[in-house]
């Protein structure tokens, strides 16, 4: 049997347009838009591309965003002066560093330099270790692993008492998202490039998580029948039939994984979305937190 498409861009699109309204609102009442500051530095293409979506998606729901672009070699102190501005900037509710930073920069230093008042991708050291806490509760949690317990939840999918595995354990998306489904009461299972048998773990997991950044990496034969796989990959692989010459395919392979899976997001159309409209979901809530603060 195919599995449910959950699709991440429906919800997405839903969700803008509540976000849209809320901005609205918020113009309304302070007479200025919600802000966004974005801070690139370094020339990554795809870092680039994400910050240019995440500034059109603002644009979009009525949210202002201002982007400061710093050259690969900037300083510590630069890249610190420039989130330092925008902590002080009262048009700013939310502050987004791309990640990676260049490799000379500390990047826990600049993380911890953000107002965590204005964390909205909530990487700040306070922010993960009370997502991390019993009985604590971040003020913001990362975009890319809210989306993906937003979309469990939109689909219906119990987690409480569930049978998790997170293949990945990366700051931006593993890990956190193992703590996520920690508090929402899963039991969460880690995996990584040491696990040794990761097939069998997937066979047990009722919610699996793929964020490991290899391209097809799961296969549907891994998977217990009926899990609910959130693919989280977005990798970039040759495609001699496709126009461009390329194409895009996640940490799951689709085709095998649709005839096991109960539901299943797809790549692209799944978490990606989910990704831009928590920023922004998060951003407007920065701004009515402040402005209430
Ligand atoms: N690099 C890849 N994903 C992300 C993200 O969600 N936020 C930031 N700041 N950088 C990223």
């Amino acid at each position: 049997m195919s599995a449910t498409i959950i699709d991440g861009k429906a919800v997405a699109d839903r969700m803008q347009v509540e976000i849209g309204a809320g901005a609205k609102a918020f113009q309304d009442k302070f007479g200025f838009p919600p802000g966004l500051g974005a801070v690139l530095a370094g020339d990554n293409p795809a870092s680039a591309q994400y910050v240019r979506m995440k500034r059109r998606a603002c644009e979009k729901v009525g949210i202002h965003s201002d982007a400061h672009f710093l050259t690969a070699d900037s300083s510590q102190q630069e890249v610190e002066d420039v989130v330092a501005g925008l902590n002080a900037d009262p048009h700013i509710h939310g502050i987004l560093v791309q990640l990676p930073l260049p490799k000379h920069i500390d990047e826990e230093r600049v993380l911890r330099a953000v107002s965590i008042d204005k964390d909205v991708d909530g990487f700040h050291p306070i922010n993960i270790g009370m997502l991390g806490m019993k009985g604590r509760e971040p003020l913001f949690t990362p975009a890319t692993p809210t989306g993906c317990m937003v979309l469990l939840k939109e689909s219906g999918v119990k987690t409480e008492g569930a049978s998790a595995i997170v293949i990945g354990r990366s700051n931006i998306v593993g890990l956190p998202v193992a703590l996520m489904l920690m508090k929402a009461n899963a039991t969460v299972t880690v995996c990584h490039s040491r696990t040794r048998n990761i097939p069998e773990l997937v066979a047990q997991a009722d919610i699996v998580i793929a964020a490991i950044g290899q391209p097809e990496f799961v296969k549907g034969s891994w998977l217990k029948p009926g899990a609910v796989v959130i693919d989280v990959g977005t990798n970039k692989v040759d495609d001699p039939n496709d126009e461009k010459g390329y194409k895009y395919v996640g940490d799951v392979e689709f085709a095998s994984a649709v005839n096991a899976a109960g539901a299943i997001t797809r790549v692209p159309g799944g978490v990606g979305p989910m990704t831009i409209t928590m920023l922004l979901a998060n951003t407007l809530k920065a701004a009515q937190r402040i402005a209430a603060l």
